[in-house]
């Protein structure tokens, strides 16, 4: 039962404006935002329709030099720091992970032969981030290949230590890998790298809201993730935040009003956005209050273990070959991604087919990756969803076999 005085599951609907004829599955690429919070948004935008200018200038911000006291932005990061572990004076609301991350690559200064490291699990647009820049400075990427799926987390430490070199000078590296969802052991990974001299930055995409999250904890220099999947803020809503080192090196992408009065000042007026989603990142937390976060993270987590043990029972005589060893619970968070049976082929284009074919002739949202040999499908638990989503789903899928 949560706070809310609810048991969780498909009753939990009545929260959200996800419609009750499609089975979503799919809340870690395109979170949904609960009712409340989008309420709050909107009581917000009518805010600041209000009195534009005075809301924009003189509230939101600090950067603009007409705020009196604490600015908006600077109150919501004080309690979105205090949800992820971050001292609010080092962090700032982005846009999305996306462009947190492109800050910091772009912010930083790499030579000619510099090594920036990837893992084979990282989202491919942040990669392509660090191609752009590594490209204008003559320096490489680099990929660890990672196993997938890891015997346990060590597997994952020596994969990336083993693709140190004295050329690396940064690795990027998710917290959740976003097709994979694995939880990887970020503290070990970033102490092997700062007793080698390379910095961290992590890709929390999916970790605010989905796994306990102490960011000062991790001991990385950078960490960029999103509040609009798991932390149940309106999109658009991310945060960056970075070890007190870097502080006046790093730089948004967008340079406005605040240039040279310090992080949070440049990082504050990126030029005029709607900054509701952020300051709507207060009705979040509470939302996420009165789920009560752990209890929320205890049901999604064991959701996405029962479907991984459900579906490797229910489909394991069609891998004569033997199916891929299960991935170990500590990895997991909220979210699973499952081998399909070979029978479905294998590929892009099947993966795409079969996406499309659940939604629009099962109206299930889940995405189908082609990894490897074969198909694969990754689960997303949610307050919303409850084992008998994961049947349907199953039922769906043998019909196509
Ligand atoms: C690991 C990872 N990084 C980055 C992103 C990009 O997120 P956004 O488009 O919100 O910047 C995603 C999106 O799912 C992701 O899974």
């Amino acid at each position: 039962m949560s706070e809310l005085g609810l048991q969780f599951g498909r009753s939990m609907l009545a929260h959200w404006h996800l419609r009750p004829d499609i089975t979503y599955l799919n809340h870690g690429t395109v979170g949904a935002t609960p009712k409340a919070v989008l309420a709050a948004q909107q009581a917000l935008q009518i805010e600041c329709e209000s009195a534009p200018a005075n809301f924009m200038a003189r509230q939101v911000t600090d950067s603009l030099g007409m705020c009196h006291g604490e600015s908006r932005l600077r109150h919501a990061a004080r309690e979105v720091g205090a949800f992820v572990g971050a001292a609010p004076h080092r962090l700032a609301f982005v846009r999305n992970v996306t462009s947190g991350i492109n800050a910091v690559l772009q912010s930083l200064q790499f030579a000619a032969g510099d090594e920036i490291l990837v893992t084979s699990l990282g989202y491919g647009a942040v990669t392509y981030g660090a191609q752009h820049v590594a490209a204008r400075a003559g320096a490489r990427v680099v990929t660890a290949e990672l196993p997938f799926p890891p015997p346990n987390a060590l597997a994952v430490v020596d994969a990336i230590v083993a693709a140190l070199t004295p050329r690396t000078r940064l690795l990027i590296v998710d917290h959740v890998t976003s097709e994979t969802a694995l939880v990887m052991p970020i503290a070990d990974i970033a102490a092997a790298c700062r007793s080698r001299g390379v910095l961290t930055l992590v890709d929390g995409a999916h970790a605010p809201g989905a796994i306990p999250l102490d960011i000062e904890a991790l001991g990385v220099d950078f960490y960029a993730a999103n509040l609009h999947k798991w932390a149940m803020v309106p999109r658009s809503a991310g945060i960056l935040w970075c070890a007190q080192a870097h502080l006046t090196n790093i730089h948004p992408t967008v340079i406005s009003w605040g240039l040279g009065h310090g992080f949070t000042k440049e990082f504050d007026w990126e030029g005029t956005v709607d900054p509701t989603a952020y300051l709507a990142s207060a009705a979040a937390l509470a939302f996420l209050r009165e789920l009560d976060v752990a209890k929320m993270q205890a049901y999604n987590h064991q959701l996405v273990v029962d479907a991984q043990r459900m579906f490797a029972q229910r489909w394991s005589h069609h891998d004569a070959a033997g199916a891929p060893p299960l991935v170990p619970a500590a990895l997991l968070g909220t979210m699973v991604t499952l081998p399909l049976p070979r029978a479905l082929g294998a590929g892009a284009d099947a993966a795409l087919a079969l996406r499309d074919s659940l939604w629009f002739d099962d109206a299930i949202e889940v995405p189908i990756m082609a990894i490897g040999d074969r198909l694969w499908m990754r689960l997303c638990g949610q307050v919303y969803v409850e084992p008998a989503d994961f049947e349907q789903l199953a039922n769906a899928i043998e019909r196509r076999l």
